[in-house]
């Protein structure tokens, strides 16, 4: 029987990771992880056996220990990486950017030294919105960069380190993908984004919140020249965002891309407001979310929104599910975790 396709998945057991892995299993790949558990629970494997009846080979491990990952990529017979491992929280960064240039550009270099030891040649990169500078228009992938923190300077630094890496032959295709804003979860409510920290980001506060964790969700600033005041971002459900990464390897495996680099935006080219966030939630809960108008979070933009045409024609991926499917998907695991328990895997 010929070989399956392997893909090893650094960060393979975190929120974006886990679902990344249930949906390459699912489109039939051999799937191996690398992560170090930092931020990840590690009975989130048993939930991803639960999910595609597969137990996945997993190493406990840092991305930046050279010869763990010159030994998995060769044991494995990886044929494709996808480098999902690094630290991402934005205001952390701005208190630690040393840990945070260590943890994602020292990261990066290891793997690529790995890769290019091995033999393994293909790479999709998470990387990030934030790389942008400020635009209320959709941005496509000419958008000027200029990110505003040291999480978004490391994402947007190993992009140049991994294109530096491809002109020089150290490894020969590379996607680096440029997520928006992901949220929801996988429907069975098995896995999903459930930060061990109090969250930063919206929508786990706002799930949260609902589920009476938090008094109410302080809504940063409503006098931004958007629609109705609040920040409109680019939410895209996290099943979408995985199954660009399965249209991205597929793409590395196709040989139309012989060799190079692309940087390509991951997200629905819609957005929606905080206070939008905040009825659909309410709605979808059966109770007015409580809410209170703040002061602006330093840092904001009033708007991030993609253009994700080149994916789209790239890839011939696009996202496909619904505003409120995120907010139901993501409100489902929240309830589920308050219940401890899953409704059976889908
Ligand atoms: C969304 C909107 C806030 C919390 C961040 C990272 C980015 C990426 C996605 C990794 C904004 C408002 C938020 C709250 C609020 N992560 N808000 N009250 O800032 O767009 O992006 O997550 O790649 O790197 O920067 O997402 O969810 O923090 O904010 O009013 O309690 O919700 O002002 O308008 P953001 P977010």
């Amino acid at each position: 029987m010929a070989k399956k396709t392997s893909v090893l998945a650094t960060g393979g057991a975190g929120f974006i990771g886990s679902h990344v892995v249930v949906e390459l299993v699912d489109a039939g790949y051999d799937v191996v992880i690398i992560d170090n558990f930092e931020n990840a629970a590690t009975d989130v494997l048993q939930r991803i056996a639960r999910i595609t009846g597969t137990e996945v080979p997993t190493y406990a491990a840092d991305v930046r220990d050279r010869e763990l990952v010159r030994h998995v990529l060769g044991r494995h017979g990886i044929d494709v990486v996808i480098h999902l491992a690094g630290k991402k929280a934005v205001g952390e960064s701005v208190a630690e950017p040393l840990m945070y240039y260590d943890a994602n550009i020292g990261g990066g270099i290891a793997l690529l030294e790995a890769m290019g030891a091995e033999g393994v040649g293909k790479l999709v990169f998470s990387s990030s919105a934030t790389v942008y500078g400020p635009g209320d228009a959709p941005m496509d992938e000419s958008h000027p960069v200029g990110p505003s923190n040291p999480y978004g300077r490391t994402k947007l630094m190993l992009e140049e380190v991994i294109n530096d890496a491809v002109l020089a032959g150290k490894i020969s295709v590379a996607l680096s993908l440029r997520y928006f804003n992901p949220v929801g979860a996988h429907r069975s409510g098995l896995i999903g984004e459930n930060p061990r920290a109090v969250p930063n980001n919206l929508f786990p506060f706002v799930a949260q919140t609902a589920a009476g964790w938090h008094d109410r969700v302080r809504v940063f600033g409503d006098d931004y020249g958007t629609p109705d005041g609040t920040g409109v971002r680019d939410y895209i459900h996290v099943v979408d965002l995985a199954r660009g990464h399965v249209a991205g390897v597929a793409h590395l495996l196709s040989g139309r891309m012989q060799r190079g680099h692309e940087r390509l935006n991951l997200g629905t080219g819609r957005g929606h407001s905080v206070k939008e966030v905040l009825a659909e939630f309410s709605r979808q809960c059966g109770f007015e979310v409580p809410h209170e108008i703040v002061a602006r979070r330093p840092g904001d933009v009033a708007a991030c929104v993609a253009n994700p045409q080149r994916a789209e024609h790239l890839l011939g991926w696009r996202a496909e599910r619904s505003f409120e499917e995120m907010c139901a998907d993501h409100w489902a695991f929240q309830r589920a975790v308050l219940r401890q328990e899953a409704e059976p895997a889908a």
